[in-house]
């Protein structure tokens, strides 16, 4: 299967990484286009991959089309890659934040198969989260050649459309979110002498084991939270302190704005 992404930015290449550390597709089964040649050729070296000149291009050779460009583009370059997506029945996999299906299908028609797959960065290393969901065109088998091919970096949802938003707030922007909580973490560990360096491994460790452990128990955050909070003790002095601060409120606040923006509101 080859597959073709246009557009080579932060999102296509934690998908390609991904993929290639999982060794699930060779190299040369990778045609990569995007807007500067300085930027996508040396990657493609880098990785082995295959380069098109044009968007058409590698819509003509690809058995899968992964549009990785801003949203703000989307008209532009499927108007381009259209006259293959009628010649090839190239199945379209969009990544455009706050592109609805049918806001694809303005452009390309409707009689296409089009997926809309909303991954976050953590496919790069094989452990993401990705939404999916089709159009009415978008057979069985087109979900799942979408499906089976972002499992091979993470976990895949399908999910409706209408969650979407909800999906990029929880996913796709949160790890920023936690990447925040993380480095207010550290930070406050340096405020007590910590290195910068040990307080992140620490945290970091520190976070991995918390998922993983949600994970592995099927248990509730909150049945985790009373169980280290000792009556009296330390844990429950900094969750408290922390639900006093808006800990809360203020993650509410977080998810309500991204899904305002995702909804273009
Ligand atoms: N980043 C995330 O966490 C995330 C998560 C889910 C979905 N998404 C979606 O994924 C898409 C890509 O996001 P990103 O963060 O990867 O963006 P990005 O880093 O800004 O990359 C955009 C890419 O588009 C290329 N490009 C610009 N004009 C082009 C054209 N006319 N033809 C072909 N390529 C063109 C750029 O080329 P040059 O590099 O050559 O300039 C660049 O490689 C967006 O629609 C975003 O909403 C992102």
């Amino acid at each position: 299967m080859k597959i073709g992404f246009i557009g080579l930015g932060n999102m296509a290449k934690a998908i390609i990484e991904g993929l290639l550390l999982k060794k699930v597709i060779l190299p040369a089964d990778i045609i990569v286009h995007s807007a500067h040649a300085s930027n996508y050729q040396p990657y493609a070296e880098k990785f082995s991959l295959k380069t098109a000149e044009t968007n058409l291009a590698v819509a003509e050779q690809a058995d899968v089309l992964i549009l990785a460009v801003k949203p703000e583009l989307k008209e532009e370059v499927l108007t381009e890659v259209k006259p293959a997506l009628i010649q090839h029945k190239v199945a379209l996999l969009s990544l455009l934040t706050g592109v609805t299906l049918a806001g694809l299908t303005e452009v390309v028609g409707s009689t296409f198969a089009l997926v809309r797959v909303m991954p976050n960065l953590n496919v790069r290393i094989g452990v993401g989260v990705t939404a999916i969901a089709g159009n009415n065109v978008a057979t069985e088998s087109a979900m799942a050649t979408t499906q089976s091919l972002f499992e091979q970096i993470g976990e895949v949802i399908r999910l409706p459309e209408a969650d979407f938003s909800t999906f990029v707030a929880l996913a796709g922007s949160a790890p920023a979110f936690a990447y925040l909580f993380m480095d207010a973490l550290a930070h406050a560990g340096v405020k007590y002498g910590l290195s910068k360096n040990q307080a992140l491994k620490i945290v970091s460790q520190m976070v991995v084991g918390s998922a993983q452990l949600i994970q592995q128990s099927g248990e509730a955050p909150w049945n985790l939270i009373d169980q280290v909070s000792s009556p009296g003790g330390t844990t429950i002095a900094g969750v408290l302190a922390l639900q006093e601060a808006g800990f809360e409120p203020a993650i509410t606040k977080a998810v309500d704005a991204t899904i305002k923006k995702d909804l273009g509101e």
